[in-house]
């Protein structure tokens, strides 16, 4: 339980977010099957990411990390071991999903568990696919759920349609096509986000992007690199936000990642009405960053949809908040995944923020909002439900909430935001 700082005058001042989580989980995964050594600097050491080092260590990977610095003794494509133990996933998606795609590739058993929230996230978006591909794999409901057990090798290439834009789904059949005969494809409906195909070619390997279809040849060798990652722009967006709507707010945000297929929160942002600029954008070959400032705003709410969705679908619990802030509607449709994420986030977002007094309404791929509204809380208590994106909206909206409010499970924060509560404190004028 952590009493939250409530009706905060201003948030000034500059951070630096910690960095990407989906490129420093891929970071450790390429280095692991790549040959030589991956030098990694701002790693995300945050929870979800420790366990993608924790279950490669366990396949016989040494990896040092120290604090932020990460360097993987690279064992190639073919030389992961049998694990001796179970692997656990903790709460991480990536994890589980890019590392059945990866073991798919490998002639051993191995078994994964993670946590609770883990336990109920659907699985066969990426075993039914990797079976076609030839790897044998059984778990809870016919491989649908944790815990599951995987033998691979012998993959055959496959072209697969992907019913989902995700990008865990395109990268676990991708990655397993780098270890099959052939060449592997995966079409996707709307584009999810591309760290994989750009940072498979950091390391020397050859991918083709065409639209929304990828291939990957198998039997490629990869070479150790040295990955350099930007800050998380979903852990940004919470700092983005608040600055949008803290009365008389500027926070400026360093080297954020500004990756086009994660940028749809700026998007909105702008369509909202926010004042936000973007400054000394680099690196737009590789992974592209920059400095983003943001101060106050008035906005206005806005329909959010369509292609756009896998472009900040993990922004939609913090653009729930903003969209109490704006004046008019916000609906948020064709983003049933939410379903599906560390909690319901449809359910989760409505239940906490109506609890707040806003007018919120859940339908069945995405709520409706309606603003502006003054929220209060009466010596209440707020849950992330082990949720950390759910954690952080509330201590966002806690800032300006009148009243006295307490966050149940916290801790969930450190999932991909450890210095969150410190940052926050930071800016608090
Ligand atoms: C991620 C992809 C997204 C995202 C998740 C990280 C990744 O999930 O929500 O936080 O690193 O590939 P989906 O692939 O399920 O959309």
């Amino acid at each position: 339980m952590k009493p939250l700082r409530t009706n905060v005058s201003s948030l000034r001042g500059t951070i630096e977010v910690p960095g990407d989580k989906s490129i420093s989980h891929r970071a450790v995964m390429f280095g692991a099957i790549a040959n030589g050594t991956t030098t990694i600097s701002n790693f995300l050491a945050g929870e979800d990411c420790l366990s993608t080092i924790d279950c490669f260590r366990k396949l016989g990977v040494s990896i040092t990390q120290n604090g932020s610095e990460v360097v993987v003794e690279g064992k190639g494509i073919s030389g992961l071991q049998e694990p001796t133990e179970i692997l656990n996933v903790g709460n991480s998606g990536t994890t589980t999903r890019l590392l059945l795609g990866i073991l798919a590739g490998c002639s051993f058993h191995a078994c994964l568990i993670g946590d609770e929230s883990i336990a109920k996230r659907p699985m066969a978006r990426v075993t039914n696919p990797l079976r076609e591909m030839g790897a044998k794999i059984d778990g809870r409901e016919h491989g649908n759920y944790t815990p599951l057990s995987i033998r691979g090798g012998n993959l055959q290439a496959i072209r697969y349609t992907s019913p989902v834009a995700s990008a865990q789904v395109k990268s676990a059949i991708l990655l397993a096509g780098l270890m099959a005969d052939g060449t592997t494809t995966v079409i996707e409906p709307h584009k999810s986000r591309d760290h994989t195909e750009r940072m498979l070619k950091a390391f020397g390997g050859e991918v083709v992007v065409d639209g929304l279809t990828v291939s990957v040849t198998g039997k490629q060798q990869l070479t150790g690199a040295d990955i350099d990652v930007p800050g998380d722009i979903s852990s940004a967006a919470f700092f983005l936000v608040a600055g949008a709507i803290v009365p008389n707010s500027e926070i400026t945000l360093k080297n954020v990642g500004l990756n086009p297929t994660r940028t749809g929160i700026i998007d909105v942002l702008k369509q909202m009405g926010a004042d936000i600029a973007i400054e000394n954008v680099r690196n737009e070959e590789s992974e592209p960053m920059g400095d983003i400032t943001v101060r106050t705003s008035e906005l206005k709410g806005i329909e959010i949809g369509g292609e756009l969705i896998p472009r900040l679908i993990d922004e939609i619990p913090i653009i729930a908040l903003l969209a109490t802030q704006a004046e008019g509607t916000t609906v948020i449709k064709d983003a049933s995944e939410l379903r599906v994420k560390e909690t319901d986030r449809i359910a989760t977002v409505v239940s906490e923020l109506s609890q707040l007094g806003a007018d919120i309404e859940a339908t069945e791929d995405g709520m409706r909002i309606r603003g502006k509204t003054k929220l209060k809380a009466n010596h209440m208590v707020v849950d992330s439900y082990g949720d950390h994106r759910i954690g952080m909206m509330l201590a966002v909206a806690a800032c300006i909430t009148e009243g006295e409010l307490t966050l149940n499970r916290s801790e969930a924060i450190a999932v991909s935001y450890p210095s969150f509560f410190e940052h926050l404190q930071l800016l608090i004028k």
